[in-house]
């Protein structure tokens, strides 16, 4: 039997865990095409949840589409895709498509054709057009108007929002806003896990997006499903697993869902002759998992500098310390603040460290401190 805990992409159908609270709820405020602005730290599965409730949502026949901002470098590929899907999610007829997609001003199609001599459109923006931001507000008007002739509903997901920024975010921002003010036929999802900056957005007085929305904070999947999800996995598998053992992972993986599969996944191999489950496998493999991603720690290991190291080293020693206190700085033998500062800085934007809403810095992925530690044991200081 295949290991059903997967992970690293988008998980589906009976390898998907709960959300169905979720789900219900998203479903509600798009019925009535509200805005929702879904935060959560990364990897708690916003983009699976996107994902199911979009399939939720093909179940109903409502017409959605999906887009990640990480994928878009610039502006102008945004807009050119998110007038495209957007099309694409409520004409299916390809003639019609077509016709549609080359009455826009600004966005050019671009045609192409797969193997199967199928046709399919992209939009892009055309080589002498300087705007963007009218060709993006150009696409989400035409939404509207294909969504209001068509009579249908749309709902539009952005992923990773928070990296709007990157194209001078508040002209877009402002543009976006007052464009989506005057739609009654598309209801947004906005996510990410940039989760100050998101808040931010719809908080702050200053920011056009200031109560464009409802926020819904996406927090771990319920232990007592997620529970019964586990164990009726490791059952069907014929493996054994008391309770204690279960709260046991929860515990180790801090319920972050990208976490509990992967401590899953790899319980499954490590018991998969004897099926039996102790506490001791437990407790082991979060190291393994560590080991497991070796190369991927060395390399930023190898990229960083002497005080990164130091103070990773010190978060991973002391995990709920507080950086900039001196009694930390002291025990660890780092400092002073402005270099703990400028270390922070270039880690959290390499993504390696995050900061909590409550200013603490976390490791991104809870197994790097493993992996520090154990080569620590192994190579003492000479790793500096
Ligand atoms: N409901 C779920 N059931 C099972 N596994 C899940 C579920 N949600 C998330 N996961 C696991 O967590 C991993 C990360 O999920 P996902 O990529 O959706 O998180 P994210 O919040 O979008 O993260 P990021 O902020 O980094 O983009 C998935 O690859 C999957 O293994
Ligand atoms: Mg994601």
């Amino acid at each position: 039997m295949e290991n059903p805990f997967r992970y690293g992409g988008i998980v589906t159908g009976n390898y998907f865990a709960d959300r169905t609270a979720e789900i219900n709820e998203l479903e509600r405020e798009m019925e009535n095409l509200n805005r929702v602005f879904l935060i959560s730290p990364r990897r708690y599965g916003k983009t699976c949840l996107l994902y199911n409730f979009g399939r939720h949502l093909d179940k109903n026949g409502t017409a959605w589409t999906y887009l990640d901002l990480n994928a878009f470098p610039d502006l102008g590929g945004f807009a050119g895709a998110m007038a495209g899907f957007s099309a694409r999610a409520l004409e299916t007829n390809t003639d019609r498509l077509l016709k549609f997609l080359s009455g826009f001003r600004r966005l050019r199609p671009s045609m192409s054709m797969d193997s199967d001599g199928n046709i399919s459109a992209t939009l892009e923006m055309s080589g002498k057009d300087k705007d963007p931001i009218s060709a993006l507000i150009e696409g989400m008007r035409q939404a509207e108007h294909l969504a209001a002739q068509k009579k249908k509903k749309l709902v539009v997901m952005i992923d990773e929002f928070s990296d709007v920024e990157k194209y001078n975010g508040y002209m877009v921002e402002k543009a976006m806003r007052s464009e989506i003010q005057n739609h009654f036929h598309i209801g947004y999802i906005f996510s990410g896990s940039e989760q100050s900056m998101m808040l931010n957005m719809v908080q702050d007085k200053t920011r056009p997006f200031y109560k464009l929305g409802r926020i819904l904070a996406l927090g771990p999947i319920r232990r007592g499903s997620y529970g019964r999800f586990i164990k009726g996995w490791l059952q069907e598998g014929g493996y054994r697993i008391d309770d204690d053992q279960l709260d046991g992972i929860f515990e180790l993986g801090k319920d972050v869902p990208y976490n509990i599969q992967r401590l899953c996944n790899t319980l499954w191999e490590t018991a998969a002759e004897s099926k039996m489950i102790s506490s001791a496998i437990v407790e082991s493999l979060p190291l393994k998992i560590a080991r497991q991603d070796s190369p991927h720690y060395e390399m930023i290991w190898q990229t960083a500098t002497k005080s990164q190291k130091n103070l990773m080293i010190a978060l991973s020693d002391d995990p709920h310390g507080q950086v900039f206190s001196k009694d930390f700085q002291m025990v660890h033998g780092i400092g002073p603040s402005s270099s703990i500062k400028a270390s922070l800085d270039s880690l959290l934007k390499k993504g390696i460290l995050a900061k909590t809403l409550d200013n603490q810095f976390v490791f991104v992925d809870e197994f790097m401190p493993f992996w520090i530690q154990d080569i620590r044991r192994d190579k003492g200081k000479l790793m500096l």
